[in-house]
């Protein structure tokens, strides 16, 4: 059945800034995550530790972590693709991170220049010098239904990679639609995959809204039992290295569609309104939220 309590995983200063052209200053960062954590987000991925060649944009990661590192009541997960970006991370005061691989070969080369078995390899070394610090460790999945090259991905190699990312450690592994394509035709099969080899409580889905499919993907997950869904606030993102993807799933939109369905989430719907207008009018776009859109109407 659905869950009575839905964590949402905001991921917008990462997710939903990475792409973004212009470099938002180091103080935006910070006050963004201020807010959200204000508006009642218990996790919220905060940046990532990449090369500053391939995401410019979030080349202040040691400064953004230092600033926000002590804030109580929220956990603020950072991406590390390598055990370079982890040592970084750690020693910026990060306190949990997140690896990322691909169901998609292609995808996998265009993001972090190796194999997929290459990439389990290096999260392994990530994951064991992790463990000695008892730092927590999600894995997200890339293209669990579409790659932008390939085309469909068959759900057992979703499944696959979702196990070698839970049998390493990982304590939870985000099911990430990189595009934004899949509908609950191609989402269903794929998590009863996934749900073969790894426990439905560890799971998390992660949907960008492309085609628009995101809430009901989301509907179709709750029901299967899943109770940890990645957001955006105002919509925000795209993956650089996958052309056209648009931001993930608005954390507006998932909070409104749970309030309709009685599940808890802690977090204030005003709240996270006022902090996608505040970002939005820094960056001088309309909110990719339909609630945000209609609340101002
Ligand atoms: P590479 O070029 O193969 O790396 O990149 P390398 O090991 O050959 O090193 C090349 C240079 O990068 C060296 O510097 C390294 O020191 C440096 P140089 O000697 O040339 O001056 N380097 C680093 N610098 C900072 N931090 C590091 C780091 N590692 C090496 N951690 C690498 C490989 C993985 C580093 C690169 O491809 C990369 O940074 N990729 C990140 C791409 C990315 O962030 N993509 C977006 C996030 S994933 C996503 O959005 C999907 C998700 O949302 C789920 C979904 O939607 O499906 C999670
Ligand atoms: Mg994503």
């Amino acid at each position: 059945g659905m869950p009575s309590y839905v964590k949402i995983v905001e991921v917008g200063p990462r997710d939903g800034l990475q792409n973004e052209k212009n470099m938002v200053p180091t103080s935006v960062k910070i006050e963004l995550i201020h807010r959200l954590i204000s508006s009642g987000l218990s996790v919220v991925e905060a940046t990532s530790f990449v090369s500053p060649k391939w995401v410019p944009q979030l080349a202040d990661a040691k400064d953004v972590v230092e600033a926000v590192k002590n804030i109580e009541g929220a956990r603020l997960p950072v991406l590390t693709p390598n055990l370079k970006g982890f040592e970084a991370a750690v020693a910026a005061g990060a306190k949990e991170i997140a690896v990322f691989a691909s169901a998609s070969e292609s995808f996998s080369k265009a993001n972090i220049n190796c194999t997929i078995e290459e990439s389990l390899a290096r999260y392994r070394d990530v994951v064991n010098a992790s463990k000695k610090l008892n730092i927590p460790v999600r894995g997200y999945v890339s293209c669990v239904v579409g790659c932008p090259v390939e085309g469909a991905i068959s759900p057992s190699k979703v499944a696959y990679v979702a196990k070698q990312l839970h049998e390493m450690g990982c304590m939870e592994i985000s099911l990430g639609d990189t595009i934004g394509i899949g509908t609950p035709g191609t989402v269903v099969p794929m998590l009863e995959a996934v749900m073969e080899v790894v426990p439905v409580e560890k799971l998390a889905v992660h949907f960008h809204d492309t085609y628009g499919q995101s809430l009901p993907n989301i509907l179709v997950s709750l029901q299967m039992g899943i109770s940890v869904v990645d957001t955006s606030v105002a919509g925000l993102g795209g993956c650089p290295y996958a052309k056209g993807a648009s931001g993930n799933v608005a954390t507006e939109d998932v909070v409104y569609m749970l309030n309709g369905l009685g599940i808890k989430t802690n977090v204030d719907l005003r709240k996270v309104l006022q902090t996608g207008d505040f970002i939005c009018k820094y960056l001088g776009r309309q909110s990719g939220s339909k609630v945000a859109v209609a609340y101002k109407m």
